[in-house]
């Protein structure tokens, strides 16, 4: 569905202790193909581009060189209708859902705003979808009068799904949406993403500095170092990584058995 080809991406930075500035390659001839259905995963170290990558896709930031094709559409080319269409297509979650929300509108507006960018609704039409999108995500219709801060950290990312899926996309961009919250709570929300996956039919390129999650969550898993994936593997051939990024990720499974013990057999629940 994606096809990513011999992408770069540079920022000029200015130290203040310096007077030239530096060039920092944030992605640097990076390459891959998501398949539809699929988990693909970003692993890396912070500062190592992944984020940079994932607003590429999104079509957000402009690469210097490459390009990225969607269903064979170029992302950064496209204009009117084919553009409205890719940005239905593509959503993004982030981490940090407290500040991903404007904590003066209610949730029913929250989670209504991006698909009122391309749909024209009447006020009984969009309860509806909303009250039905929130039931989707675990929650209560009657949720969508209330305003974030009477939600919690788990509650509040089950809304920033809820407003994602809003627009129907086939390709959801989860950059670290699990990582600020508490293990038990990550756990559900994986589970839900799970979930909504089945449901949707979606596919989701995930972002995280956190194995235990990717090997739970993803078909294939990409490691990403100072902008260049140096490691490419399906997750079943995680234990033959060639690479000391992966080796070292992969030597910090505390908690993998516990975790792992848990999404089988536990329903999920709403934290
Ligand atoms: N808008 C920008 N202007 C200048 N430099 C940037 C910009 N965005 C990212 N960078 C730089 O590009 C590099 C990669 O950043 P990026 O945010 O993609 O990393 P990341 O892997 O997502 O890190 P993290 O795990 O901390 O989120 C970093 O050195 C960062 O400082
Ligand atoms: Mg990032």
């Amino acid at each position: 569905m994606i096809i990513v080809q011999q992408v770069s991406k540079s920022y000029r930075q200015s130290r203040f202790f310096k007077k030239r500035q530096s060039v920092v390659k944030a992605v640097d001839n990076v390459s891959l193909k998501i398949k539809e259905g699929s988990t693909f995963t970003l692993l890396g170290q912070s500062g190592s581009g992944k984020s940079t990558l994932g607003k590429i896709l999104l079509g957000i930031e402009k690469p210097d060189n490459g390009e990225v094709l969607f269903d064979g559409m170029n992302v950064h080319n496209a204009t009117g209708k084919k553009r409205k269409k890719l940005q239905q297509s593509m959503q993004v979650v982030f981490q940090d859902c407290h500040s991903a929300v404007n904590p003066k509108m209610k949730i029913k507006d929250i989670i209504a705003e991006p698909m009122l960018v391309n749909e024209k609704l009447v006020p009984m039409q969009i309860e509806e979808r909303v009250g039905e999108l929130l039931e989707m995500v675990g929650l209560s219709r009657d949720d969508m009068v209330k305003y974030p801060h009477q939600f919690s950290g788990g509650q509040l990312q089950r809304i920033t799904i809820a407003r994602a899926i809003s627009t129907r996309p086939r390709l959801i961009i989860l950059d670290e949406s699990v990582n600020s919250l508490d293990v038990l709570v990550q756990i559900s929300i994986l589970k839900l993403l799970k979930r909504l996956q089945q449901e949707l039919k979606l596919t989701y390129f995930f972002i995280t500095h956190d194995l235990h999650a990717a090997r739970l969550f993803s078909n294939e898993i990409a490691i990403m170092q100072k902008g260049r994936i140096v490691e490419h593997l399906l997750v079943g051939e995680l234990e033959q990584a060639k690479h000391e990024a992966t080796k070292a990720l992969l030597n910090s499974r505390l908690t993998i058995d516990c975790i792992h013990n848990y999404l089988e057999h536990n329903e999920e629940q709403v934290v």
